[in-house]
């Protein structure tokens, strides 16, 4: 099988910051269970996000907000079952990090033992910071997400773009710079103007990854059912497909459907 890298060293945040040192644009994509996972680690995918996407394309919630540490652990857990090369990240779902950086390093601490994942990711800048520190000064790698943050879309009341105005601006760039000054190895930068990320990215010695923030981000993540064409409901301007597996699935489905009710399936060759 070819992949696009032909180095298999495992990927490690501090190779994320060397990528970025050498101008090397980081891969990253959503995934939640064993055979996506392998595929996509085979496929030679420097990072694998298990989002708390989980809850729009696995469970069919519309928010984010009701996905459980115990769901994201399961969802963790298969991924790394099939992820040998790249860097596997799981978020920490609504709830686990809101103020008390006890209770926030407890519950890390069990996203870690029980997934076995490489870091974790954090919604939030500013309010945050004492929770990431906890976090990371237990040895536990963190990842930052700032810009449009889908776990309190219920205080925005919206999807639209972030950060078009300066005080936002101005925010989203202070606590791009606490996250680094606290140690995060990177962080997500959704849905904010291109010209913002590259300021962003050039203030930084740490990788941004933008999903819907333009081509200055170190990085790029979709959300993978998004990207493969299984999602055929959404379709912001920022999503590229590079597949229609809606369409590939349903016709091969029809054509099982068929082939069963037609005593096709299964032939002699497919019987013992
Ligand atoms: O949950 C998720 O999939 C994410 C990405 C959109 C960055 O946070």
């Amino acid at each position: 099988m070819s992949t696009y890298t032909e180095d298999n060293r495992k990927v490690t945040t501090r190779r994320l910051i060397e990528m970025k040192q050498r101008g090397e644009k980081i891969s990253m994509l959503t995934a939640y269970d064993y055979s996506m996972a392998s595929i996509l680690d085979q496929a030679g995918l420097d990072v694998i996000l298990v989002g708390d996407s989980a809850s729009n394309v696995m469970v069919g919630n519309i928010t984010t907000l009701p996905m459980t540490i115990d769901q994201m652990i399961y969802h963790g857990r298969s991924v790394m079952n099939g992820a040998k090369r790249a860097l596997v990240i799981v978020d920490m779902p609504f709830g686990t990090v809101s103020g008390n950086p006890l209770k926030s390093l407890e519950y890390a601490i069990r996203m870690m033992k029980e997934t076995g994942a490489d870091a974790l990711k954090i919604e939030g800048g500013e309010e945050v910071i004492p929770d990431i520190k906890k976090i990371i000064d237990a040895g536990i790698p963190v990842m930052g997400h700032l810009g449009l943050m889908p776990q309190s879309i219920n205080k925005y009341g919206t999807y639209n773009v972030r950060a078009k105005d300066n005080a936002e601006a101005d925010k989203l760039i202070k606590d791009a710079l606490l996250l680094q000054e606290v140690g995060c190895f990177g962080m997500v930068l959704e849905k904010i103007p291109a010209e913002l990320t590259k300021t962003v990215s050039s203030q930084l010695t740490i990788p941004t990854i933008g999903i819907g923030a333009g081509p200055y981000a170190d990085g790029q993540v979709l959300v993978v059912h998004d990207m493969l064409g299984i999602n055929k409901n959404f379709s912001p301007k920022f999503l590229r497909r590079y597949a229609d597996l809606h369409t590939v699935m349903t016709e091969a489905v029809q054509g099982y459907i068929k082939d069963v009710k037609s005593t096709d399936f299964p032939n002699d060759n497919e019987s013992y």
